[in-house]
């Protein structure tokens, strides 16, 4: 813990807020970090073992945020898969989402470890397939474990560079942007980041960011949706990332998210979101959502290719249905696991 903030962070704190309380209030946010309460996503229909808040308004049906004390890792229902437990900073960013016109055929969530925003994903908009994938090898055990868990399916989970990924550009009709990014917002719940405010650390987040943007928006089909988001706070690796896009990407547009007017982002004029750890819900994030506005085919999905390069999951523990068990088996594929 912090006793006095740095020059960096008095800096970040006046280019978020004019006004002088608010940058107290999240200045005291990040040196005197607080509990925020525990949220789960239920993958399957709920039970209700647990002491739960109000929801608030634009809470999802199949989110929960849980009173102080629960411990939704320790309960059996965790070990059984009916849900994922994640930070509501995560269901903040997710948000997003709720913004896509389903029905949506293909998701690729671009840096899917652990999992969080696939499941989200995966439970809202009930895709045809979900394509996982995650760039650090190193993190796919454990992504492939939450995945199992949840009996999410079916799901094609890959561990390729963005800038590897051609053979299926144009072939999705969302793409998931969870950035790798400085971590800055993990302050409020008390991790230490040093350097996490520096212009090193930020530009050099930013400009992977806007590689992996770049590759990203490459895979989205003719009208299909590409969502950005991060758990930073600093303008460069947010609102200026979606800008840059825009102008690399003419034809994509950003698109309103009307559950989150009241969070829109004072550092843009574009539909851009922001949570803030203030606001005692969560930690913070940033979410944006953008259209491929382009005409044109739709390409399939070329799963003979992510076959090739897909990592095998075993389904001996998991409890699908045989026809599952088909689709999914005719998906995966690889030897690694
Ligand atoms: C914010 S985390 C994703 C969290 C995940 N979406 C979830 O909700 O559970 C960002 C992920 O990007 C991955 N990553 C790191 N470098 C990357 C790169 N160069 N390209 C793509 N992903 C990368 C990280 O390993 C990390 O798993």
């Amino acid at each position: 813990m912090m006793d006095q903030p740095s020059n960096l962070l008095l800096k970040l704190s006046r280019r978020l807020f004019d006004d002088a309380t608010e940058q107290e209030k999240f200045i005291d946010a990040l040196i005197h970090p607080q509990p925020f309460h525990p949220c789960i996503v239920w993958g399957r229909e709920k039970r209700s073992p647990f002491k739960i808040e109000p929801p608030i308004s634009w809470q999802p049906y199949f989110v929960d945020r849980l009173s102080f004390g629960e411990k939704p890792g320790q309960h059996p229902l965790h070990n059984e898969g009916y849900y994922y437990c994640l930070d509501f900073s995560s269901v903040f960013a997710a948000m997003s989402l709720l913004a896509v016109r389903s029905p949506i055929n293909t998701i690729f969530d671009m840096c899917a470890a652990p999992g969080g925003k696939s499941i989200f994903a995966w439970r809202a908009l009930q895709p045809q397939l979900l394509v996982c994938n995650e760039a650090i090898s190193k993190r796919i055990g454990m992504l492939i474990s939450n995945i199992k868990r949840c009996r999410i399916s079916p799901v094609i989970v890959i561990s390729k560079d963005p800038g590897d990924l051609k053979q299926i550009f144009c072939s999705s009709q969302l793409v998931i942007v969870d950035a790798p990014c400085s971590g800055q917002s993990l302050l409020a719940k008390g991790s230490k980041l040093p350097g996490c405010f520096h212009p090193n650390t930020i530009n050099k987040n930013a400009n992977r960011q806007k590689r992996i943007i770049a590759n990203s928006a490459q895979l989205v089909a003719p009208q299909g949706y590409l969502a950005y988001m991060t758990c930073t706070y600093s303008v460069e690796e947010n609102e200026q990332v979606c800008e840059w896009l825009l102008e690399k990407f003419p034809q994509f547009q950003a698109v309103d998210v009307s559950e989150l007017v009241e969070y829109q982002s004072q550092l843009t004029n574009l539909p851009c979101y922001r949570l803030f750890p203030q606001s005692k819900l969560g930690t913070g994030a940033f979410t944006a959502l953008f259209q491929n506005t382009g005409v044109g085919e739709v390409k399939n999905l070329d799963v003979e290719m992510l076959q090739q390069v897909g990592i095998r999951y075993k389904l001996n523990d998991v409890n699908h249905t045989d026809a599952e068990k088909k689709v999914v088996e005719g998906l995966f594929i690889g030897n690694n696991f």
